[in-house]
């Protein structure tokens, strides 16, 4: 994490006048909430078409598993997309999609709503129904929404897999949750050139060989390179789907349906499944949406620069977004294809109003210079979010400043994949936003910082995040693992009923909240979730290592950087940096090319406990560059020394 100083008197900004006096949602909102969560919620439920009407907001009598929106049916994509064509919007741009090589395709809501149900039908034709998986391995085109929302039609399940993920984390995926499909493509662009995504697949298919749960590889042909394909399994995308009837009938399905599964990393080696199910999580993310952005669906052009890869991609392009019915930029590519104002750019030509992206690129183009953002016209701009990681108040006020020429508010946006929408962000018309501060819990979602007991924290003071009562975008369970989905997130504080986020955090003297990072052995590279023990694994799988411990230490541009400790197995000779680049090649290929560590130092031995633990706020420490402080509790005090000598040496090299 970027060391986060809080100011004593952190600057304030209120809210524009004019955003405020039209603001979908007023301070009233936070005593409704308080007063009835249910009768809350139960409006919010309201944006969406129901097929049958629910007849109770929440059951939590089986507790930490919630039920949202009992006996209520609807579906997904119906309300995403074709609601909004009945009620005569079918002409409207539902995506102004930019490819990286300059290729744009505008697609209006009638025309998802074609591609949709084609590929509904598609998917029909290929056995794939209700209750089955579906794995999603595709780049930032408009087919992998498509693929997500033809899923939710028919009610199959949809698990994407981010396209960055090497061909190891795919099968792993496509083991753990059984996928029968996978939908892929030939590639994508990445800077400026097609990478390749198929082949990925097909490593993933032969690694599970006779175990894979797959029948069928769907591919959509994006660059035209050549890829190897199997008569057997393989498929066309523009074949089956391009040649499947535009027409098809949505079926509703229980609020609890289940609607997705994203692995995320969590403090084991084996990614979680964290399961989303279908009302209340688009309740929560719709909710967000309009709530958080301000949305004026009329009049505004969104763009969120995530990845569908990841949940604010699911959340904040494809569910909230799109039952909220507004127009968005969806961009393939990387910020510097072809030339480093693309961004400004894109905001420019589509007059974007809402643009919505995280620290890590913003710490980015502050090193590239404002004189990049400064030649475009950036003012459509409104509002500016932010998400991922904790926003640093530099980048907070150069974001506001640069990018939203002094008159957008910031929203610094705190949630997870797990709590599926916006959890404690500033109100845009409401609150005076602080830089650097996530500042309240929005209406309707309870947060505190607490101490171990689970005692509230005064203000001025530090603890753990807390989620106190049950939101409607809530996870359910993770897949297949309901053990430890109790075990992560509600057995530390369970006799008070608190979901624990795994994060740290302060109250400052006006009780306003400020994320400081992780708690756990979970880091946090450009806004990606990456487990210390995920890479441990992946490197002690090369042959030569024998143990690793690896951290996150403070980096920057990205937030934190992956800094990785390696002992070799005995008799092996050290032969400096080629090793080393073999094995940051091989966690990128266990892995994917965002776990690589920044750094990796071959050391004699490892700081440990008497128990055999892994010190590694010590390695932290010297990672970066403090005194190691007290070591008593080492069963060898000397080995930092050792540690804290080679670092200095591959620093220097
Ligand atoms: C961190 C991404 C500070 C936090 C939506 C959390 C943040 C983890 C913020 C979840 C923020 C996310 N300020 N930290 N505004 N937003 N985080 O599951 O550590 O990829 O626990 O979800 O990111 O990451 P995830």
């Amino acid at each position: 994490m970027t060391d986060l100083t809080i100011p004593s008197t952190p600057t304030r900004f209120e809210p524009p006048a004019d955003l405020a006096a039209s603001a979908n949602v007023t301070a009233e909102a936070y005593a409704r909430a308080e007063s009835d969560a249910d009768g809350f919620w139960a409006e919010q439920a309201e944006r969406l078409t129901w097929a049958e009407p629910f007849t109770q907001v929440l059951d939590w009598s089986d507790a930490p598993r919630a039920r949202w929106f009992v006996d209520g049916k609807l579906n997904a994509a119906y309300n995403c997309v074709d609601r909004h064509v009945e009620a005569g919007r079918g002409d409207k741009v539902a995506f102004h999609f930019v490819g990286e090589p300059g290729d744009t395709r505008d697609i209006t809501y009638a025309e998802l709503k074609d591609d949709v149900s084609r590929a509904a039908n598609a998917l029909t034709s290929l056995g794939v129904g209700s209750g089955d998986l579906v794995a999603i391995y595709l780049p930032m085109i408009p087919e992998a929404i498509v693929a997500m929302l033809a899923c939710a039609r028919i009610g199959a399940t949809h698990t994407v897999v981010f396209g960055g993920f090497s061909a190891e984390a795919l099968a792993s995926r496509i083991e753990d949750c059984r996928a029968k499909l996978v939908i892929t493509s030939d590639g994508g662009y990445r800077r400026g050139a097609p990478s390749p995504l198929k082949p990925a697949v097909d490593a993933a298919l032969s690694r599970l060989g006779g175990q894979s749960p797959v029948d069928h590889v769907l591919v959509v042909r994006r660059t035209g390179e050549y890829v190897p394909f199997d008569d057997a399994t393989d498929l066309w995308w523009h074949d089956v789907v391009g040649s499947a009837s535009p027409e098809h009938t949505p079926e509703a399905f229980d609020a609890e349906h289940p609607l997705y599964v994203m692995y995320s990393s969590g403090t084991t080696g084996k990614p979680k499944g964290i399961l989303h199910t279908t009302g209340g999580y688009l309740t929560g993310a719709a909710y967000t949406h309009h709530a958080v952005f301000d949305l004026k669906p009329d009049t505004d052009v969104y763009w969120c620069t995530a990845d569908i890869g990841w949940v604010t991609g699911h959340s904040y392009i494809v569910y909230g977004p799109l039952a909220n019915g507004v127009t968005q930029v969806l961009y393939e590519g990387t910020p510097d294809s072809p030339h480093r104002g693309r961004w400004w750019e894109i905001i420019e030509r589509y007059g974007v109003t809402l643009f919505y992206t995280a620290p890590t690129a913003i710490r980015t183009f502050m090193k590239w210079g404002r004189e990049i953002p400064d030649t475009y016209d950036l003012s459509s701009l409104r509002l500016l979010g932010s998400v991922g990681e904790p926003i640093n108040p530099e980048a907070y006020l150069w974001y506001r400043s640069v990018i939203g020429g002094d008159r957008c508010p910031v929203v610094d946006t705190w949630w997870q994949t797990e709590t599926g929408q916006m959890m404690i962000s500033p109100l845009p018309g409401v609150t005076a936003g602080k830089p650097g501060s996530a500042m309240r819990p929005l209406p309707g979602i309870g947060a505190d910082v607490v101490d171990e007991e689970g005692r509230s924290v005064p203000n001025g003071s530090r603890g753990y995040l807390v989620l106190t009562k049950p939101w409607p975008a809530m996870l359910r369970t993770l897949w297949q693992d309901d053990e430890r989905f109790v075990e992560t997130y509600w057995t530390r504080f369970a006799d008070l009923g608190y979901y624990f986020a795994g994060d740290g955090a302060k109250k400052d003297e006006d009780g306003d909240i400020w994320i400081l990072g992780r708690v756990d052995d979970v880091m946090n590279v450009s806004g990606h979730r990456l487990s210390t023990s995920e890479i441990e694994s992946a490197l002690v799988s090369h042959p030569r290592v024998a143990e690793a411990a690896v951290v996150g230490a403070a980096d920057e541009t990205t937030g934190q950087a992956v800094v990785a400790y390696v002992i070799l197995r005995s008799g092996d000779g050290n032969n400096g940096e080629a090793l080393t680049q073999e094995l940051r090649s091989h966690v990128a290929k266990e892995i994917g090319a965002i776990a690589k560590p920044r750094q990796i130092t071959i050391v004699p031995e490892l700081p440990k406990t008497r128990s055999g633990k892994i010190m590694r706020r010590l390695l932290r420490d010297v990672a970066e560059g403090r005194d190691v402080g007290d070591t008593t509790t080492l069963s060898d005090p000397s080995v930092m020394a050792l540690i804290a000598n080679r670092d200095t040496e591959s620093a220097g090299a």
